[in-house]
């Protein structure tokens, strides 16, 4: 088990992205500025897609204009392409991630290219990201089964992890975009993705579709992995993966880690505050049990 998680907090990106509320861009920069307090580390912030692929996220520069940028935290956001990479970059963003997944048919529907073809429209991003001193992190999607295509091959899940390593990604992401994995599958995929790409170049970013992700992640720590994605009160999904549900709650796993002893420098009082603030914009309940409990008090 490692003695420090870094959290990469996901909620204003992945939690945003297939919510039918627009909670507005004011809210979504209010939402940004107080996770900037909780101490977390990484809070990816926007996706810089197509508006008329994913609406919820066409203000992403007007987001990135907003936020109070705190010393010490990085604000991640999406590019598929050079041209979100431009973007971006207009906007001030110091760090972008790009996305692909092992699912040849999942990758169709999410950005209208095969694997090996956004591998190649990435190969742009990274030379340029390379010469302005960008960080880039990469995310692999459908690490542990595909809305279209059901089972996806571990040689697969292995081969573009690796390629996007090997293309210079600081981190790979392993998605189970629509959280059908189980802990035995989760830890399987992960010793295989490790014998490839160190362990210390790896996260886990797991959906909760079926009340899994928090042992999944467990299970996953236990083989060392030291970065976990997850999303304030749980929100959020892909618009690509219709049914799947949000990432794992933060609340849920920083609760977690801080039982087992592991440290995140997250204040939990305040995400789980947060966490319920969210919901309320959203008008529904926190996702998290641990913000729920804690809300309760
Ligand atoms: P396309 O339609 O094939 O793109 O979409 P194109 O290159 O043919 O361009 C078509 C139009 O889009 C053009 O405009 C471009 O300028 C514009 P037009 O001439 O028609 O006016 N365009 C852009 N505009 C703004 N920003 C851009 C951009 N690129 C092109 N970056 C594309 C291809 C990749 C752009 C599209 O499919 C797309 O944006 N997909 C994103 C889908 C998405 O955001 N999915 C959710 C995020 S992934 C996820 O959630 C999984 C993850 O959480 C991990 C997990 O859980 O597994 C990360
Ligand atoms: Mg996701």
């Amino acid at each position: 088990m490692p003695v420090d998680v870094r959290i990469v907090e996901v909620g204003p990106r992945d939690g945003l992205q297939n919510e039918k509320t627009d909670i507005g861009t004011a809210n979504k920069i209010a939402l940004i500025d107080r996770l900037s307090k909780t101490g977390l580390r990484s809070i990816e912030a926007t996706a810089f897609v197509s508006p008329k692929w994913v609406p919820q996220m066409a203000d992403a520069a007007e987001v990135m204009a907003g936020i109070a940028r705190a010393p010490g935290v990085s604000y991640p956001v999406l590019v598929p392409n050079e041209a979100g990479y431009e973007r971006a970059r207009a906007a001030g963003a110091e760090e972008v991630a790009v996305f692909t997944a092992a699912s040849e048919a999942f990758n169709l529907k999410n950005t209208n290219a095969g694997i090996d073809e956004s591998l190649r429209r990435f190969a742009p991003v990274l030379a340029r990201a390379k010469a302005d001193g960008v960080k880039v992190r990469g995310y692999v999607s459908t690490v542990l089964g595909c809305p279209y295509q059901g089972e996806v091959p571990l040689t697969e899940v292995v081969r573009v992890a690796r390629a996007l390593h090997e293309m210079g990604c600081y981190e790979i992401s392993l998605g189970d975009t629509i959280g059908v994995g189980t802990p035995g599958k989760a830890r399987a995929m992960l010793k295989a993705v490790a014998g490839e790409v160190p362990m210390a170049a790896l996260a886990i970013h797991f959906h909760d579709t079926w009340g899994q992700a928090l042992a999944n992640a467990l299970a996953c720590l236990e083989e060392g992995v030291a970065v976990v994605d997850s999303a304030v009160s749980g929100a959020g999904g892909c618009p690509y993966a219709k049914g799947a549900s949000g990432n794992v709650a933060s609340e849920d796993v920083v609760y977690m880690l801080h039982g087992l002893g592991i440290r995140t420098g997250i204040d939990l009082d305040l995400l789980a505050d947060t966490g319920r603030w969210l919901a309320a914009l959203l008008g529904r309940d926190t996702g998290s049990k641990a913000g729920k409990a804690l809300g309760a008090r």
